[in-house]
């Protein structure tokens, strides 16, 4: 069942109605301010950090769903309604949303009275714009009212839902025009050089900022008191909880339209600016920000210029084939998650609640990969950010915060994959871009720059901090996890409550991952092609010697008959073996080390990959481990506590499955690659919405697996690491379109069914305009560039500014 349609002209995804299975959102914002709002209109914004410097307030885990927002109610008579029919639900007329790059615009009727509001945030600017057009599509004069409300937040979104007892007494606003500005000022007076405010571009009829006041005593935002009474009480909050909310009385003719423009923005001040005169807050930058956007040709002019944004970003690389599915995601929706995700990382969605995690140091280089074509320079200076949370030893803090950028002390560090991601997200970097200077940027290491060392440097520091980490067998220790956040080898937790990522109760000394051995096989040549390309041959030879040695013990050590292993345990006994009674296979080691190219000529990556087929594909995707684990299992850890079927126990855990589809592409099977690809792309999902929950134009991290109670049901969308990888797969590999040192490599992958297509690629100034002629068998590519024949598989890039045809025959 669909619950809307792609609209791929407008690059909008419509949905028909506000009772999706889940609330499905959109995110505003490109730079510092951001806000998420859902087709209901729920959602809330923040300036840079969703824990620590949040706008409004937002009810998490809250009944109903989807609780507080931006929120727009009429008043025509006695009937009251939302366009966003949430939260007061009267039924409507007609209703449409219509999530686009960077804005989403809800449109709700009533009784011939067409309410459209469109939210974005302008580029470079730190507001949003709530741009409402009231129409008037019957043939008689219409008066209503109409009140707009959103709740402010006290800034510390987490301990805005906590510390009540201060926070009750804290809040203050400043109310301008009679209300057509209303400042949030808490805090302001003390060490807070910031303040927001929420402004109309028409004179009011009344206001309110007490929630209470505004809502009645008891009342949820379904029922406010002051819109069913229709009489703004002109409230000024003190304490307790302020608002925003601005009263309007409209006549329209028949046929007449109104065009209102709503600023909700934040500005900053410097400390000897902050007041205009004793407790009146300086207004002025407000004032200005506020005439850049007081007219519908100004707003309309920002909408444009931030359509344009998104087309300059996605014209660095797009498909067209027979296949609308495919084209949509690779061309719009794919790309644009994998813009979130940079944004975002693991932050603010409607599953995490922003508070919790800041950027990943695996997550964030590995989020890179699918936007660094996008914007370069943004992925460079990303890059410089992590590398500076690296321990000199080559580890790394797990995670830092965004506003800080210091590392989280809370977390730590030991997963012992982090430090090598930081290769691969360097090579993806200087691979797009060339830019090899940034080898030679002096990083500081853990945030201190009197350490500071070049990053080519830090990246010796990861490899070889897997090599002074190994364990018995000769495979690399694997600490706190790996890449699995929940195989928790050295954890042993008793203690209900306890965090399985930073618990150590066991010397972790022996536990091994054949996943990270994999990793060091793919990755570590990288490094190797890094430093010789910097003259170091010497270096980049015992790099390769490791690398090759590593690949021995994974093939004498990690074998397991019929597919790799995934660790040695605490006590040296095999993990993902067919000796174990439960998760006897799993699916990470099987796709990295295929990837690594570990075992292609020998058979062994058929083997494994065909019991990937056998043991973990179901009809939603591949899952993480089988058979599911039914019980606790101490010596594993967390991956264990989840009911069969869900998150890392046998999930369908998105984000590793793009690795079998390029791992099939390595052993040359298009045809298995492509259906892995199709099992959880959201664009071939969309008849299944009803089951799937999740909004159909993005990944979500999980999919139900087979052992769920309801299999093929998603959960976590948006904020993942499936975003990039899927975006990698399908654009590198499959459609095999990827850049190396020297040139742009074309070697498709693809599915018979897609005969014949078109790439247009950027890389490094220049347009590629690709055509492939794809027989569907995995043969060599034999390339015309220019109208010559080239051997090889490669296209040597071209200097800025010229455009290279390219034919392919596969
Ligand atoms: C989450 C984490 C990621 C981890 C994955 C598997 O998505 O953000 O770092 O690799 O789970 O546990
Ligand atoms: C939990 C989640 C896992 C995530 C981790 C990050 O363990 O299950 O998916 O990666 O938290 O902290």
């Amino acid at each position: 069942m669909r619950f809307g349609h792609f609209d791929d002209e407008n690059r909008e995804y419509v949905i028909s109605t506000p009772k999706t299975p889940y609330p499905w959102i959109n995110y505003l914002g490109s730079e510092e301010f951001f806000g998420l709002v859902s087709n209901r209109a729920g959602g809330y914004c923040f300036f840079r950090d969703a824990k620590l410097r949040r706008l409004t307030r937002y009810r998490y885990n809250n009944v109903p769903t989807d609780d507080g927002g931006r929120y727009f109610y009429v008043k025509e008579g006695d009937t009251v309604w939302n366009p966003s029919w949430g939260p007061v639900k009267t039924e409507l007329d007609a209703y449409e949303c219509r999530h686009g790059l960077g804005y989403s615009r809800i449109t709700g009727a009533k009784n011939g009275l067409s309410v459209s509001v469109l939210f974005f945030v302008p580029v470079g600017k730190t507001c949003e714009v709530h741009a409402v057009t009231l129409k008037n599509e019957s043939k008689e004069k219409k008066t209503f009212q109409l009140f707009s409300f959103i709740e402010w937040c006290l800034w510390n979104a987490e301990d805005d839902m906590t510390n009540f007892q201060r926070n009750y007494s804290t809040g203050e606003v400043e109310i301008m025009g009679g209300g057509q500005t209303i400042y949030h000022k808490t805090e302001f007076k003390e060490r807070r050089n910031h303040y927001a405010f929420y402004h109309v571009n028409s004179a009011v009829s009344g206001y309110d900022t007490d929630r209470q006041t505004f809502l009645g005593l008891y009342n949820g935002f379904h029922e406010p008191d002051v819109v069913f009474s229709g009489k703004s009480q002109n409230s000024k909050a003190a304490g307790w909880s302020p608002v925003a909310s601005q009263c309007l009385e409209i006549t329209l003719g028949p046929g007449e339209t109104k065009e209102l423009s709503f600023v909700l923005g934040y500005v900053e001040l410097d400390k000897s600016q902050k007041w205009e005169s004793k407790s009146v807050i300086n207004k002025k930058p407000a004032t200005e920000l506020i005439a850049t956007l007081d007219s519908k040709a100004k707003v309309d002019a920002e909408l444009g210029k931030l359509k344009a944004y998104w087309t300059n970003l996605l014209s660095g690389y797009s498909v067209k084939s027979s296949d609308d599915k495919l084209d949509r995601m690779v061309n719009i929706w794919n790309q644009y998650q994998c813009m979130v995700t940079f944004n975002m990382s693991r932050s603010a969605s409607f599953f995490e609640s922003g508070i919790g995690r800041g950027m990943g140091f695996r997550d964030s280089n590995q989020d890179l990969l699918g936007f660094v074509h996008l914007i370069p320079e943004r992925a460079r200076q990303r890059i410089l950010d992590i590398a500076a949370t690296q321990f000199e030893d080559g580890s790394a803090y797990h995670q830092y915060q965004p506003l800080t950028k210091r590392g989280n002390n809370a977390i730590g560090s030991g997963f012992n994959d982090d430090p090598l991601w930081l290769i691969l997200g360097v090579a993806a970097y200087i691979k797009e871009s060339g830019d090899f200077s940034i080898l030679d940027e002096q990083v500081a290491f853990d945030n201190d720059e009197s350490k500071s060392k070049s990053l080519l440097e830090h990246c010796k520091r990861s490899f070889d901090h897997v090599l002074h980490n190994i364990g018995p067998n000769g495979l690399p220790l694997i600490g706190r996890a790996d890449w699995n956040d929940c195989l928790n080898l050295n954890c042993f937790s008793e203690t209900p409550g306890e965090s399985f990522q930073t618990t150590e109760n066991r010397e972790g000394r022996t536990a091994e991952s054949i996943f990270i051995a994999g990793m060091f096989v793919s990755i570590g040549p990288m490094y190797a092609d890094m430093v010789e390309r910097k003259g170091d041959k010497a270096e980049a030879e015992r790099v390769r010697s490791e690398v090759k040695k590593m690949e021995r013990v994974v093939l004498e050590k990690g074998w397991d008959g019929d597919w790799f292993l995934r660790a040695y345990d605490f006590f040296g006994k095999k993990v993902g073996s067919k000796d174990n009674k439960e998760a006897k296979i799993f699916i990470e080691p099987q796709g990295y080390c295929v990837m690594a190219g570990i075992g292609v000529e020998s058979g062994h990556a058929k083997k494994a990959l065909d019991s990937v087929k056998e043991y973990l594909d179901c009809p939603y995707g591949i899952v993480l481990n089988n058979p599911a684990f039914t019980e606790y299992v101490i010596e594993y850890g967390e991956i264990s506590t989840y009911p069969a079927g869900y998150k890392e126990n046998a999930g369908i855990f998105c984000h590793n499955n793009p690795w079998i589809m390029i791992a099939e592409t390595v052993i040359g099977r298009p045809e298995r690659a492509w259906e892995y690809y199709k099992k959880i792309c959201p664009s071939y999902l969309e008849d299944i919405s009803d089951l799937h929950r999740t909004e159909p134009y993005v990944y979500a991290q999980m999919i139900a697996g087979k052992d769920a109670v309801k299999p093929g049901e998603a959960k976590n969308s948006w904020l993942t690491g499936t975003g990039s990888w899927n975006f990698v797969a399908i654009s590198q590999y499959l459609l095999g379109i990827r850049p190396e040192w020297d040139g742009l490599v074309v070697q498709p992958c693809m599915t018979k069914d897609v005969a014949e297509y078109k790439v247009t690629r950027r890389a490094r100034g220049a347009t590629y305009e690709i055509t492939v002629k794809n027989s569907g068998q995995a043969r060599p590519a034999k390339l015309t560039v220019g109208g010559k024949a080239i051997e090889g598989n490669q296209v040597p890039y071209a200097p800025a500014g010229t455009t290279v045809q390219v034919l392919c025959e596969v």
